[in-house]
């Protein structure tokens, strides 16, 4: 099992290097455009590893084929394709500009690449493999943890983009979720490093939707000491256009102002309702209540609800008695 994994590893760095080499090729030419066009730098690109999966159907395949990387091995960690019917196997990745996805220590254990235009689909990524589970992994922590000696607080954003041009920006601490939503077990891996996360999600329907779901699988993780924030984008930005268009210091600024998750869920309850309105104010208590009952014991849940006591007008008492009854159902 490990001689295996280990195996996986070797042929991961293989097809990573192989990917740096293309991009500096002849044929990398219109990756290398691509990327500049992005405005990411040859320094930035090298810290990310940033490579070009040619435009061929079987390059990488005779790239490893020749050091004796079984298909097998190639079909198993994602990078080449079987075709059932015919028998055929062919490259995964071709024409598209690859992330490599690495480990906190550093080694390649998936791939994302994206394509040069407008194709679909925009990002195609390393299926499941022996060392890569997409629901666990985070894009850009080692090379976080890489550029800086000391991390206070990470950054959580949607896309390999996003965490690329915020470090060239200078702003060298964001980390994405490849596409699925925060689990349980990325912020709690992420908790392990810092005290503090700050989700920064797209200035979009789904960008919201990610942050109120991100907001529930926080909530239990909330022990004392440890806090997690809210920046929202303006509609249609994500941090890659935001920082492009108004710079590091603007975007460091919204860092630094973004909302507490306490605000947060008082602001997300009050939505859409009246609170001059007994009936909506009632909605309001039990959805902020709910939440609350989420949090570990302790003094953020302690003061949420004196908060929740001072805006409602009820008694505190009545909500800790409403509070330990189990039928409470999330807002
Ligand atoms: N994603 C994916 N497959 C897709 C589309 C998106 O895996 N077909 C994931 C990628 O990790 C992507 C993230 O979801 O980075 C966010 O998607 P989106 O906002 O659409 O892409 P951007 O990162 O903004 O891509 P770009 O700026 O390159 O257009
Ligand atoms: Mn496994
Ligand atoms: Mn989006
Ligand atoms: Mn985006
Ligand atoms: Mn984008």
């Amino acid at each position: 099992r490990e001689r295996k994994r280990k195996e996986g590893v070797n042929l991961l760095e293989l097809s990573a290097s192989f990917f740096r080499e293309r991009l500096k090729m002849p044929e990398g030419q219109a990756a290398r455009h691509y990327l500049a066009e992005r405005g990411l730098s040859p320094e930035i690109q090298a810290a990310f590893g940033i490579g070009y999966a040619p435009d061929e159907w079987e390059s990488l395949k005779r790239h490893l084929s020749v050091r004796e990387i079984p298909e097998a091995l190639q079909i198993e960690y994602g990078l080449l394709v079987h075709r059932e019917e015919s028998g055929r196997t062919y490259d995964r990745f071709r024409d598209r500009v690859m992330f490599p996805i690495r480990d906190v220590r550093g080694r390649t254990i998936a791939f994302g690449g994206r394509v040069l235009g407008d194709a679909k689909p925009k990002y195609l990524n390393s299926p499941e493999t022996p060392v890569f589970h997409k629901g666990r992994e985070l894009y850009g922590l080692f090379e976080a943890r890489q550029a800086n000696t000391r991390l206070e607080r990470l950054v959580i954003v949607e896309g390999y983009m996003d965490v690329v041009a915020l470090a060239q920006f200078g702003i060298r601490n964001a980390v994405a979720t490849l596409g699925t939503s925060t689990s349980e077990d990325h912020l709690s891996r992420l908790f392990r490093m810092v005290d503090e996360v700050v989700f920064c999600f797209d200035g979009d329907r789904a960008g919201r939707q990610a942050a109120s779901r991100a907001l529930e699988v926080v909530l239990p993780l909330m022990i004392d000491g440890r806090q997690a924030r809210f920046l929202f984008l303006p509609e249609g930005d994500d941090p890659d256009t935001l920082v492009r268009r108004e710079g590091a210091e603007a975007f460091v600024d919204r860092i630094t102002c973004a909302s507490p998750l306490s605000e947060f869920l008082f602001d997300l309850a009050a939505r859409g309702r009246d609170l001059a309105r007994i009936e909506d104010r009632e909605r309001y208590a039990s959805q902020v209540l709910a939440a609350t009952g989420k949090l570990p014991d302790g003094l953020l849940k302690s003061m949420m609800l004196n908060e929740l006591s001072r805006r409602t007008g009820v008694e505190r008492s009545r909500f800790e008695a409403l509070m330990s009854r189990s039928d409470i159902g999330v807002g």
